[in-house]
């Protein structure tokens, strides 16, 4: 398996100067194969699904059905545990407005989490709704098991939710997820993985992890814009309030009487984004011919071309720990001196590379740290080559033997 095999399914990559796109982790690009169903949709079927009995409608139906098949398969859960969404912050926000909190509840988080999987809680804290504690990750900013476990027991009956990051898009790392889990079990707390930056690069098993909620995007892992998830527990899918009630969510709505129906209907008011679902399939259908095994090795092998070429750089600091393997494709470095939003930019004209710059949407991270000037973040996917992994060290030492 080469990326070069990969590479011919993606329209900006078959270019004849195409661009060297190292922000995956922001959002993936889109093989040939979700732009035909999302396009599809559109021009063969553009009905409604779950109303109208015409054969458009009944295609659309037909489509999603099979589709949410295809989502729950590919993180092994049962079809009816898993809700589309808009993205992971809309997945993360319906389990922090669905849960009938109890005064005196609180959610465990780490001191890294993205704004998605932080600013729902911090919401609900200012409401007076829950307690937010925050775990302080170790030195080099891997999970802290230990403190983690402290904190559960200091807060004992009173831990509700455990909300934790899979994979961290700060740094790349991938947290402890399967101990993580058990710990929080043990107190009787429900765990919740923000799972937006693992899925697209491990196999995941929700079963096998024994997670109650899992959150990811469909863009980045190679689908369309506007598609997430929310896998969750029939158990604790039951016991999520309907936030958005509407159409497709009841059995029957009457002054008298209003029903819900079950399952992932409940948490799906309205009609759907019916061309972004055909084009999760799509997605999952593609990834589900890539071996995981070769895609991790993979990335390590560019991040670790990438590590090697900037970590003597005297302006560089990698966030988190040294070793990439650590960080699977994944580098954020702090910029001594130099603009990283300067640096981005130039790294676009000169070099045609894309990273991002900034912070992240961990801004709390760099605030907690006094890193006012956020970092610049690589990150690589299954079409990167360890040719452009090399076009960046060098553009980027350029660039900043330049600036420095
Ligand atoms: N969470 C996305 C990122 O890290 C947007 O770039």
């Amino acid at each position: 398996m080469v990326p070069n095999r990969f590479r011919e399914d993606f329209a900006p990559l078959r270019k004849e100067n195409p661009v060297c796109y190292l922000d995956n982790a922001c959002t993936t690009l889109r093989p040939d194969s979700v732009i035909e169903a999302v396009s599809s949709y559109y021009t063969e079927t553009p009905g409604c699904g779950g109303r109208s009995p015409h054969r458009w409608g009944y295609a659309v139906t037909l489509m999603m059905a099979q589709a949410r098949q295809a989502v729950a398969d590919f993180i092994s859960a049962p079809r009816d545990e898993l809700v589309f969404t808009l993205n992971s912050t809309a997945a993360i926000n319906q389990v922090a407005h669905g849960i009938n909190w109890k005064p005196g509840d609180v959610v465990i988080t780490s001191d890294k989490e993205h704004n998605s999987n932080f600013v729902p809680w911090l919401q609900l804290e200012n409401e007076g709704v829950v307690e937010v504690q925050q775990v302080s990750s170790n030195e080099d900013n891997t999970f802290d098991l230990q403190a983690f476990e402290n904190a559960c027991a200091q807060v004992g009956d009173n831990l509700r939710l455990v909300a934790i990051p899979f994979t961290s898009n700060l740094d790349g790392v991938t947290n402890p997820v399967a101990e993580i889990t058990k710990i929080a079990h043990d107190f009787g707390a429900e765990v919740l993985l923000d799972s937006a930056q693992a899925i697209p690069h491990n196999k995941v098993n929700v079963k096998d992890l024994g997670c109650d909620y899992l959150a990811f995007s469909l863009h980045k892992m190679l689908g369309p814009s506007g598609v997430g998830a929310l896998f969750a527990t029939e158990e604790s899918m039951a016991n999520l309030e309907t936030l958005s009630g509407g159409g497709t969510t009841i059995v029957s709505a009457s002054k008298d009487n209003l029903e819900f129906l079950p399952g992932p209907a409940r948490l799906e008011g309205g009609s759907s984004n019916y061309a972004g679902i055909a084009g999760a399939k799509a997605a999952v259908d593609y990834l589900s011919n890539v071996d995981f095994e070769w895609l991790s090795d993979h990335e390590i092998r560019l991040n670790q071309i990438i590590t090697d070429g900037v970590k003597d750089l005297d302006e560089i600091t990698i966030i988190g720990p040294s070793k990439a393997s650590v960080r699977g494709g994944m580098t954020a470095m702090l910029i001594d001196g130099i603009d990283v939003h300067d640096l981005a930019i130039i790294l676009d004209e000169a070099g045609s590379i894309m990273v991002r710059s900034g912070f992240h949407c961990v801004n709390h991270w760099f605030e907690s740290k006094g890193l006012a000037g956020g970092s610049l973040r690589t990150s690589a996917y299954l079409y990167n080559t360890e040719e452009e992994a090399r076009q960046f060290v060098d553009v980027f030492s350029e660039a900043i033997s330049a600036l420095g």
